[in-house]
């Protein structure tokens, strides 16, 4: 469990980084699990002075990830800014992955707190620059994500797709920041749901079918005690199991009545799920869970989405309307 008041902190490789950084952010020596400064933000980081680690053998220093958000995100998208030749993408998906990973176990396994959703509005905005402005970021992004299907790399993997989706559609920066947060926190009402049932090996009874389903309404909930969300977030949230034809869950929401961004947020959890190794099933390939959701397009999700996502999996460059 995270002491309440110190910051998680994301590593940054020395290998990595090949020339002097305009780094704005603190930047610390991991000492056997304590953390020392080793230089302010305000202060410069050269070329010379990575080297000279390199050579006493500090592969890494660390950046804090705050918990108001603000020091984090400046230091996120500062990173994600950078040209390939000063940071490459390898180890901006890294930094950027570690950030998202710090705050998934922050948010997604137990209650959130209004701290940390300032943080994760922060790590979104880096994150929706950062693709808008590179047309390869989505797999750069992509190619740091895990597929075990725990309940952090489901809401990571989950938020990149939506994101790539949601910029295909042409979505503005806005609206891909609140997709983003949706996406990342869509089955935060899983909280409430004993883990008995949430891992059990097998198929569920009936009576744990009742209790399953209603998760998109207890997200709904549990995010409507925070201050600051917009409607859209809790309406996606509470969408993600509905169904183009009505019979999703928990109420049966159905064409019209379906926010947009639930489509894109239903379609990219069907395919991490079947993507990923869960504990009553091994992971399919990319290609045979693309089959599989081909023969519910229409009847369950939304066909222009689904040859979004199609081109989205295909094609290093393509994300941009
Ligand atoms: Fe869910």
């Amino acid at each position: 469990m995270r002491a309440s008041n110190t910051p998680d902190y994301v590593p940054l490789g020395l290998q990595e980084l090949r020339s002097d950084l305009p780094l704005s952010c603190d930047l610390y020596f991991d000492n056997g699990g304590r953390y020392v400064l080793y230089r302010e933000s305000s202060l410069p980081f050269t070329r010379s002075d990575c080297d000279r680690l390199l050579a006493s053998g500090v592969n890494h220093l660390w950046a804090p990830l705050s918990k108001d958000g603000a020091g984090s995100s400046q230091c996120l998208s500062t990173l994600l800014a950078l040209p390939d030749e000063q940071l490459p993408a390898k180890a901006k998906a890294q930094v950027w992955y570690g950030s998202a990973m710090a705050i998934a176990k922050r948010s997604v396994v137990s209650a959130i707190e209004q701290e940390t959703l300032a943080d994760l509005y922060g790590l979104l905005g880096s994150t929706v620059s950062y693709l808008a402005r590179r047309k390869s970021a989505f797999h750069t992004l992509l190619s740091a994500t895990a597929h075990d299907h725990s309940a952090y790399t489901h809401a990571i993997n989950v938020a990149v797709y939506s994101l790539g989706l949601g910029i295909a559609t042409g979505a503005s920066e806005s609206d891909l920041r609140n997709l983003g947060l949706a996406a990342f926190l869509h089955d935060i009402g899983k909280t409430k749901i004993a883990r008995e049932v949430l891992h059990k090996p097998g198929p569920l009874t009936p009576e744990e079918w009742v209790i399953m389903k209603q998760h998109p309404a207890w997200g709904e909930d549990i995010l409507s005690t925070l201050a600051g969300l917009p409607q859209d977030v809790l309406t996606i949230v509470s969408q993600h199991h509905e169904r183009l034809d009505g019979m999703g869950y928990p109420r049966g929401v159905a064409r019209e009545n379906l926010h947009r961004f639930s489509r894109i947020v239903s379609i990219v959890d069907a395919f991490d799920a079947m993507t990923s190794d869960r504990c009553y099933a091994l992971a399919r390939s990319p290609f045979a869970a693309l089959a599989l959701l081909k023969e519910e397009v229409g009847e369950k999700y939304d066909p222009k989405l689904f040859a979004s996502l199609v081109l989205l999996l295909g094609n290093p460059r393509v994300g941009h309307a």
